[in-house]
């Protein structure tokens, strides 16, 4: 399902309460997810695969926060977000009702391991991505940084099911198209979409396509190597563990902002 025009509401100044942004833009992209636009505090900075804390405000006036990736690119005025529906989610279950207009909470205060600094130089950059992990890579993605550092650009996303690629896919479209970025996008961005629990052209756990070598045939790569390939990962624990255990067989060290090394990890919001 992919039903809705993202509503968007007449532009309007942030709003001067502390921490307190504007819903500008909501999408539905099926019933499990959305993705929506707010207004940029004018003072906060941010690399791109980064997340701050949003929320709303909880029971005795004590805000429900939760960490989420900024999926828009560091130089775009407005930040985007894309979340999961949790329907008894403390934090989704009410999130999934903003409304352009909305008041939103956002503390200015952006971290996160998924960033260019936590990599050492290297030549093919993989993006790893499930479910609503790809939020960060929304960001990195259409970041001119990426195609500034690496040759080669490899988003891959797994989901159960069609619809839920269509964010990412729609963002890859986009981006080609784009005046600004595409050029420097074309020839060095693939994307490699993958469903799990519904036919579709490429099925299959990216882990198992992984071990089994059929995601290095299909894109015509000889193997991984620390000497040439970097790696992000954003999903599920179980996803993250599986994927670091193969990278580490691929002989690829993880970093950290303060140890950059060839590949980093960071859990998808989940609740
Ligand atoms: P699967 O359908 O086989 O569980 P979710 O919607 O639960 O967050 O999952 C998003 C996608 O991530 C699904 O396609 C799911 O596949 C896949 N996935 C979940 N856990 C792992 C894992 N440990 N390794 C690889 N893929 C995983």
């Amino acid at each position: 399902m992919n039903d809705a025009s993202p509503v968007r509401g007449t532009p309007r100044p942030a709003p001067t309460l502390p921490d307190t942004q504007t819903v500008t833009e909501v999408k539905h992209w099926t019933d499990r997810l959305f993705s929506f636009r707010v207004t940029r505090p004018r003072s906060l900075r941010f690399r791109s695969g980064e997340f701050v804390m949003i929320g709303l405000p909880g029971e005795k006036g004590k805000p429900l926060l939760r960490a989420y990736s900024i999926a828009s690119p560091s130089w775009d005025d407005e930040l985007e977000f894309y979340s999961i529906k949790v329907p008894d989610g403390p934090l989704t279950s009410r999130l999934q009702h903003i409304e352009p207009g909305d008041p939103i909470i956002l503390r200015p205060k952006p971290v996160g391991t998924l960033v260019h600094d936590a990599l050492l130089p290297g030549r093919r950059l993989w993006f790893f991505a499930t479910g609503t992990g790809i939020a960060p890579f929304a960001s990195l993605i259409r970041d001119p940084e990426t195609y500034e550092k690496y040759d080669e650009v490899i988003l891959t996303h797994t989901c159960r099911a069609r619809a839920e690629l269509d964010y990412g896919g729609q963002l890859v479209n986009d981006l080609e198209r784009d005046p600004l970025i595409g050029e420097l996008v074309a020839g060095k961005l693939r994307y490699y979409p993958t469903t799990t629990r519904q036919d579709s052209p490429r099925m299959g756990r990216i882990t198992t396509l992984l071990r089994d070598g059929t995601l290095l045939r299909d894109l015509e790569i000889a193997g991984i190597t620390p000497e040439t390939d970097r790696a992000m990962v954003c999903g599920s624990l179980g996803l993250n563990a599986d994927l670091r255990e193969i990278l580490e067989g691929f002989g690829l060290r993880e970093g950290a902002n303060s140890a950059p090394a060839d590949y980093v990890v960071e859990k998808a919001f989940t609740g």
